[in-house]
């Protein structure tokens, strides 16, 4: 059973947090200050646990709770599991920091394990329908490091929908860019998927005659990976990110 829930014996830091008042330090100086009421009463505990109908008000004005914004966005580094399964590597929930845990997290999608970029993690069942049903089709652009050489038609093959190992239908049309070698002779890539079939850009880029050296996914529909988000940073999506998505 999860320790909470939004509203439901969640701590109060988190649940200021969670409701647009500010970063973790923030809503403590928040706290700290006397800022901060629960039912009509001044809160100086950062870990209040909140019970349900319990009000909660910044300045006297009431902080309305919106348990369906709970979205990470996250700076994947390479090397991390997208799973909670036990691996034989560390898990990109071990990098969530403390205050953003939730024992119902999951990340929307996966990446796998040597693919860096943009991922994002809800608790939000009904964003990760509205946001990643297969029928909205989002569009997800990587930027692929390959070795060999590709056909001379493969991005009027990924056009066309091709097929891929492992499956036996084709592909949804996917967009292929090249780009010139990178400085260590790796051909470069732009593939823009509209489906999340398993290792599908790896697969495409064997079937088109090359090897995935590297892979990074920079942009989820119209939300393009922060450029201040570091690798290994996680933070709450902004409500602007959360427009870009297409998710309100
Ligand atoms: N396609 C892949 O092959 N791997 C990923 O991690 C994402 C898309």
């Amino acid at each position: 059973m999860p320790r909470w829930s939004p509203g439901n014996g969640e701590p109060l830091d988190r649940y200021l947090t969670r409701n647009g008042c500010g970063a973790w330090a923030w809503v403590h100086h928040l706290i700290h200050w006397g800022r901060v009421s629960v039912n009509g009463e001044r809160c100086h505990r950062y870990h209040h646990r909140l019970a349900p109908g319990e009000v909660v008000a910044l300045d006297g004005v009431p902080v309305a709770d919106t348990p369906d914004r709970c979205v990470l966005i996250c700076h994947k580094p390479v090397g991390l599991a997208c799973s909670h399964g036990a691996q034989d590597a560390p898990l990109i929930y071990d990098i969530v920091p403390e205050a953003l845990r939730h024992p119902n997290l999951e990340t929307v999608g996966r990446l796998d394990r040597n693919t860096s970029g943009l991922l994002l993690l809800t608790f939000d069942g009904k964003f990760l329908q509205r946001v990643v049903a297969p029928e909205r089709k989002q569009p997800k652009r990587y930027r692929v490091g390959y070795s060999g050489t590709l056909v001379a038609d493969a991005s009027e093959r990924a056009a066309a929908g091709m097929m891929i190992d492992g499956y036996d239908t084709p592909c949804r049309p996917a967009e292929l860019l090249f780009k010139t070698t990178d400085s260590n002779g790796l051909g470069r890539a732009t593939v823009v998927i509209s489906e999340g079939r398993h290792h599908q850009v790896k697969r495409m880029i064997a079937a088109l005659g090359g090897h995935v050296e590297r892979l990074h996914r920079d942009r989820i529909g119209g939300l393009d990976l922060p450029s201040d988000l570091e690798p290994g940073n996680i933070r709450i999506i902004s409500a602007g990110e959360r427009v870009a998505l297409g998710a309100d």
